[in-house]
């Protein structure tokens, strides 16, 4: 199950990232926004990053205009692990490094074709683990 959202900047995106996911045989959350009219995305982001920490989804999606507000959105609950991503090496790198649980998009700055196509490579690659679980366990603050 992957789970996705965005705001307004990031609509016509997701909406073809669903359309591609759907088709490849993914289920898929959609966690809005639903239409293209100006919204904040922490109002998508967060019920996105609560619904991968109760185990809901695997996976996530999230976009917005530049990537950056929902990712700093999405990073502030700690089971997540969101990763900007603008291109397919970065995209394959957050999961063998990172292990990335949600993959964040710059809506405003890629084609919806390279959208599909670095989801499809996040949602294939996996963690490599060794010294980079090593990192990620130091990722969480002791706050
Ligand atoms: C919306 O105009 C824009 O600010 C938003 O999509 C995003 O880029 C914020 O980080």
């Amino acid at each position: 199950m992957i789970g996705i959202a965005s705001d307004h900047a990031g609509f016509e995106t997701k909406r073809k990232l669903i359309e591609y996911l759907t088709g490849s045989g993914y289920e898929v959350k959609d966690f809005g926004t639903s239409s293209p009219e100006s919204m904040d995305y922490p109002d998508v982001a967060h019920p996105l990053a609560e619904s991968l920490a109760r185990g809901d989804i695997e996976l996530g999606i999230g976009l917005c205009g530049t990537g950056n507000g929902i990712s700093m959105t999405l990073n502030k609950h700690k089971e997540v692990r969101a990763a900007l991503c603008w291109n397919e090496e970065l995209a394959s790198l957050a999961r063998h490094h990172n292990d990335a649980n949600i993959l964040t998009l710059p809506a405003r700055f890629i084609t919806s074709d390279e959208a599909i196509r670095i989801t499809a490579t996040f949602l294939k690659e996996t963690f490599d683990g060794g010294r980079h679980r090593r990192r990620i366990e130091k990722i969480p603050c002791a706050q």
